[in-house]
């Protein structure tokens, strides 16, 4: 099938690579030239697993081509996803100016038979509704143009009532692991009344219902659930809510654990156990970040104030989790004491590993308050140390390996639990130390261990 995605960010491309993978042919478009650029030559401008390869390969296939020009990838696709940003606003409801802005460019642009229009970014419930207007209003700016450029023109006019539906599609992907994700999802959501659209979806996604290219091909097909456009919207905010939510929980629990000396990580695995419960999200730490929950979370807040709710629990959840994000900060202070004048370094600064995504990353509030009581404040992370990216990160010296981050630090702080980071050699680090203290802000590390090391091992909740 002939596809276009606008916008090609961390999801944007990753369903782009992945959908001319399995062999459609793919338009991707972004307004930021140097992204195209880079993305003509082969590269990836995000960090993802495997993503280069299938970008590679879908370019020598020649199912893949990218550019800036949204025309030619109205005009090639039959199914148009908009895949760009919706980032908070102060407010903590969600910037769909960029949404806005693709929806009217595609109205503006479209020329002639029939379009599925896919909401795939996460946007406020009723926007596929909205985004319905904004792509009328752009035909009709389009229809005003060119009755003005005069007669010649007029008899293009009939394309212009071309045919179109919007369906919205979330996206479950995990940054990290999303191209393994989108071979591999849990389930498809396909959000909208028109059956004819809903049908060209399914053909879309067929080979990876049917698991053709599934990492366990003996599985049986992905689910496809098909609903109305706002429970669809909806499907997307409650998920993340939830998940957040989950975690917020443990990290509560953690908290009391700490306080009457019992070890969150049994009482994780006692109750994961329960399969009403499951084991996964039940990981204590320094709390939820990056750049969907935050935003999510907030904006259904907000929703439901719109609509005279209060989401009393996705409050909870929220505030639970502010203060959980400077829990590090605590410990670092119970430990040394005054901060001012020492040295901590931060092992990772992701919000979570295999992503270079410093959006809204717990390590960006724990090097603010550090810095603002006067501690100095090194990070050794493997994707940004390597990649060089500092998008956003500022008061921070970032180190070139684990060795030089724990010279001459009083504390270090473990924030992302990349792989790399079980296999340190941490008895040298510990010497190169002026305090040997580990806040262990993932519960990744083996207490006894970095004891044997040499570390004063305080980790979350254990
Ligand atoms: P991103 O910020 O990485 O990418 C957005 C892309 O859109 C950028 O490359 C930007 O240059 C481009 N763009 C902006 N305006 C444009 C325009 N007018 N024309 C063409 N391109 C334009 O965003 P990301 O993370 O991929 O998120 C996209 C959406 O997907 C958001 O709504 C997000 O909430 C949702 N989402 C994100 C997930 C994630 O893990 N990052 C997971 C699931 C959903």
């Amino acid at each position: 099938m002939r596809v276009c995605v606008i916008g090609t960010g961390y999801v944007g491309l990753v369903t782009g690579a992945c959908l001319a993978h399995i062999g459609h042919s793919v338009i991707c478009v972004d307004n930021n030239e140097e992204k195209v650029k880079l993305m003509k030559s082969g590269q990836s401008p995000i960090f993802e697993p495997g993503l280069s390869e299938i970008m590679q390969s879908a370019i020598q296939s020649g199912n893949i081509e990218f550019t800036t020009d949204i025309s030619a990838g109205v005009s090639h696709g039959e199914i148009l996803f908009i895949a760009v940003g919706t980032p908070p606003l102060p407010t903590g409801e969600s910037d769909t100016r960029y949404v806005e802005a693709v929806a009217r460019g595609i109205g503006a642009n479209l020329d002639g038979g029939y379009k599925v229009i896919v909401n795939k970014s996460t946007v406020p419930i009723g926007s596929g509704d909205w985004v319905r207007m904004l792509v009328m209003d752009g035909i009709a700016e389009q229809k005003t143009l060119v009755t003005a450029g005069g007669a010649a023109s007029q008899e293009k006019l009939p394309e212009y009532a071309s045919e179109f539906d919007v369906v919205s599609n979330p996206e479950f992907l995990r940054e990290g692991s999303a191209v393994y994700d989108t071979f591999n999802p849990d389930r498809i959501v396909l959000g909208g009344n028109s059956p004819r659209a809903i049908d060209m979806m399914k053909e879309l996604y067929a080979p990876i219902v049917e698991r053709n290219f599934a990492s366990d091909k003996s599985l049986p097909q992905v689910p496809v659930l098909a609903t109305d456009l706002s429970s669809a919207e909806m499907i997307k905010y409650a998920a993340n809510a939830f998940l957040a939510t989950k975690i917020s929980f443990i990290n509560e629990v953690a908290n009391i654990c700490d306080r009457v000396g019992a070890d969150i990580t049994q009482v994780a695995k006692g109750i994961g156990l329960d399969s009403r419960i499951g084991s996964k999200f039940l990981q204590a730490g320094i709390g939820w970040g990056g750049s969907c929950f935050p935003k999510d979370v907030s904006a259904l807040v907000h929703t439901a104030d719109d609509y005279g709710y209060e989401a009393q629990l996705l409050k909870a959840a929220v505030s639970v989790n502010e203060r959980q994000r400077l829990i590090a900060l605590e410990k670092l202070q119970q430990a040394l004491k005054i901060l001012k004048g020492k040295t901590v370094g931060l092992l990772g600064l992701t919000f979570k590993p295999d992503t270079d995504d410093l959006r809204d990353a717990p390590a960006l509030n724990l090097i603010e308050q550090l810095n603002r009581l006067g501690a100095k404040v090194k990070a050794y992370d493997p994707i940004i140390s390597q990649t060089g990216m500092r998008h956003g990160l500022s008061g921070v010296l970032v180190e070139t390996d684990a060795e030089r981050l724990a010279d001459g630090c009083d504390a270090l702080v473990l924030v992302t639990e990349w792989e790399q980071f079980s296999n340190l050699d941490y008895a040298k680090m510990a010497k190169l130390m002026s305090h040997a203290v580990m806040i262990d802000g993932r519960n990744f590390l083996d207490p006894e261990t970095m004891v044997r090391a040499g570390f004063q091992y305080i980790g979350v909740g254990r």
